[in-house]
């Protein structure tokens, strides 16, 4: 079943492994994707689709020295030269929208406020170009200025539509801007973003909503995290998580969207199961950082019906054609972790495609 074709929004993807969206930090420090980006995608386009690594709507919205965006004339043509590589290889490719929310430092933005639902800063350091310096306190966004950042990730969603990506994923997972309205420990709003999970899921309903208008639900997709406490998140209160995703959900499952993707160490477990059943739609799963997704769990979560599709990282970062060395059970390619945030082809292009 893993490698059999699946409709998802208005495509028809070849087989049921979808390459996770994966930071690599090779965009350079304008944020520009180019032939080295290009040809890393080109050799991953047969699995069934390609979710890009998370790329910035906003200059405020960037998380990392190196992270490509969506933003300027040079970021989209960058941007064309990818997916027009994947294309004529046959591929299909989601860009991930990635607001980072308060994961980030002004010498990382060059000099933009960092901003959040909240002034409640990560505990901890972040590596900026200047060496490790303490997570700032964010800007709280005003309730005024919430629509503006909602439109910058509508600007960005139809700028990937003008770069050619058949669609966007809503990066709302994993600690950055959108999952910090959800969480309860980085959200202390007192508006009506705040508070109640209902409160705390409205941003990122009307952002989906909103991208919904403006490039039509079939190429939106979201990613969630629920309990994922990464990057200063605490989601800890079991039924509070259960409400608060559960809103989302029922939220966003009339939209008919492409697709929900979920992270979460258990997915076959009960939340997960039922946000997939209130969901309805096209449902795509990750077991997080953990463990590294095996074939084993891959093929049993499509055979058990627990997920349509499994994202897959890091096998998909060694293996540019994991789709076939896991369909022909052949010998794998291991990451090489010290290479995945790094600069250049090596550990990036130059991992090889099984011989024979
Ligand atoms: C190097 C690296 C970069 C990642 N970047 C992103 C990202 O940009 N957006 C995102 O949603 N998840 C990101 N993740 C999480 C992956 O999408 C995936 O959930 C994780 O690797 C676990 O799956 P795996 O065991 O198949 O690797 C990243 C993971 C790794 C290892």
């Amino acid at each position: 079943m893993l490698f059999s074709p699946l409709a998802l929004g208005e495509l028809e993807l070849p087989n049921r492994l979808v390459m996770a969206p994966l930071t690599r930090l090779r965009a350079g420090e304008e944020g520009i994707p180019g032939s080295l980006l290009a040809e890393h995608y080109r050799q991953r386009a047969s699995l069934g689709l390609i979710v890009s690594e998370g790329t910035y709507p906003s200059p405020a919205g960037r998380s990392y020295p190196g992270q490509p965006g969506i933003v300027t004339e040079e970021q989209i043509a960058g941007w064309k030269k990818v997916t027009d590589a994947v294309h004529a290889e046959g591929g299909r490719m989601f860009a991930q929208i990635m607001h980072g929310g308060r994961v980030s430092h002004p010498d990382i933005t060059g000099g933009h406020t960092i901003v959040a639902p909240s002034a409640v800063a990560i505990e901890g350091e972040v590596r900026t170009p200047a060496g490790k310096q303490p997570y700032p306190v964010p800007h709280a966004l005003t309730t005024d200025e919430l629509p503006l950042v909602m439109q910058e990730i509508v600007d960005a969603s139809l700028n990937a539509i003008e770069a050619g990506f058949d669609g966007v994923e809503l990066h709302s997972a994993n600690g950055y801007l959108l999952h910090e309205f959800l969480a309860p420990n980085s959200n202390v709003r007192d508006d009506s973003y705040g508070g109640s999970p209902e409160n705390r899921a409205r941003f990122v309903i009307e952002t989906v909503n909103a991208v919904v208008a403006a490039i039509g639900a079939s190429r939106v997709g979201i990613r969630i995290s629920p309990e994922h406490n990464v990057q200063g998140i605490a989601e800890v209160d079991a039924a509070d998580v259960r409400a608060t995703y559960e809103v989302l959900v029922d939220s966003i499952a009339p939209l008919n969207l492409a697709y929900l993707s979920i992270l979460h160490h258990e997915p076959s477990g009960d939340l997960v199961q039922d946000l997939r059943a209130r969901f309805g739609g096209t449902f795509l799963v990750n077991t997080g950082f953990g463990v590294v997704t095996t074939r084993e769990e891959a093929v049993a979560l499509v055979a058990d019906g627990h997920a349509d599709a499994v994202v897959v990282g890091r096998p998909a970062i060694a293996n540019p054609d994991l789709a076939r060395r896991w369909n022909e059970s052949l010998p794998l390619n291991e990451p090489d972790p010290s290479t995945f945030y790094a600069e250049g082809a090596e550990g990036y292009t130059d991992y090889p495609a099984y011989a024979g």
